[in-house]
């Protein structure tokens, strides 16, 4: 069971082998290209220029499609777990809330090991399945895995994202959904408790209705929500936030980016993200607005090859509300 959790990447998705077996390929020809040459072969002439440039080309192409392809496969192996912290006033009792987001159908270890044993040591008090755990693109069966893993354990709450719709299978999605016995936020709020503090949380669907439906959803909730009460708004998609934050909400919660695909550490916080274009302003991560916070999940996605995650693993967020303290 260790062993097929700690390699369940390489058992579970084959391609990733092929992968690898191809990088090796192309390190070969490479370590051949740069075997040193007789002194004749390499001896500076007009003739020669030309030959060594395509050499270098080649050596040049070779080298980049070998790091692509390491870069996907390591950078998309293992999920890593980032925590954030928000200190409240109204909070009592720490309330933990576990993000998982954007699976796209991927398998993290038999059954779903790897994120189940990872959320039984964090032990939220809410999980928040926040969309495009199920695609068009099939594997769909590992993410049922996972929803029943999780219901029968935690407290769920699902919010349809894009993919989800773009599937064409909403009915039936929908019916694994509820028949594993998770409730479907749309449009929808559902009450966190720990201990003697309670929370809201409002979920935002994805849906066909487009930008005017979920506008109306947002400001519904928005009526519904008080001041006295800490209140958290469940969106798919974080494009446009700066107009959601009149609302008043005090924490939003969003994933769809998968982090920007591209990082570069203190650089680039995302090279593209869907809907922002090339470095988008919301790659991943936690922006502050005031006294309101907004939290994306870089998400759990490691398809499809040609969408590599380069310094940007995959991603289990973990969001702990917390007494305040000081002051
Ligand atoms: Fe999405």
């Amino acid at each position: 069971m260790q062993n097929e959790t700690r390699y369940g990447f390489f058992v579970d998705n084959v391609r990733a082998v092929w992968r690898a077996i191809g990088a090796f390929a192309i390190l070969l020809s490479m370590k051949k290209s740069l075997q040193p040459r007789p002194v004749a072969d390499i001896a500076p002439s007009a003739a020669h220029a030309a030959p060594r440039k395509k050499r270098f080309l080649r050596k040049a192409l070779s080298a980049a499609a070998a790091l692509y392809l390491f870069a996907d496969l390591f950078g998309k192996a293992q999920f890593v777990t980032c925590r954030y912290e928000i200190e409240d006033a109204r909070i009592q009792s720490d309330v933990r809330i576990a993000i998982v987001s954007d699976l796209h159908g991927a398998l993290y270890g038999a059954g779903q090991s790897e994120i189940v044993d990872t959320l039984e040591t964090a032990k939220p008090h809410a999980v928040l399945l926040l969309g495009d755990l199920f695609d068009q693109h099939g594997n769909n069966e590992n993410t049922v895995t996972l929803l029943h893993a999780l219901a029968g354990r935690f407290k769920c709450y699902f919010i349809l994202g894009n993919h989800e719709y773009k599937s064409g299978e909403t009915v039936s999605i929908r019916a694994a959904i509820e028949a594993a016995g998770i409730p479907i936020l749309d449009g929808a709020s559902a009450v966190i408790r720990s201990d003697e503090t309670e929370v809201r949380l409002y979920g935002i669907d994805d849906g066909r209705g487009g930008k005017a439906k979920q506008l109306q959803q947002i400001a519904d909730a928005a009526a519904q929500r008080s001041d006295d009460e800490f209140s958290i708004l469940a969106i798919h998609v974080p494009n446009g936030v700066e107009s959601y934050l009149h609302y008043g909400f005090d924490l939003m919660l969003a994933g769809h980016t998968h982090g920007g695909q591209i990082v570069v550490p203190g650089v680039l916080n995302g090279l593209y993200a869907p809907g922002q274009g090339f470095f988008p302003k919301y790659g991943g991560g936690r922006y502050d607005f005031g006294n309101q916070t907004l939290i994306i999940s870089r998400g759990l996605a490691r398809k499809p090859f040609w969408l590599p995650r380069i310094c940007n693993p995959p991603e289990l967020t973990l969001v702990t509300l917390k007494p305040r303290t000081g002051e």
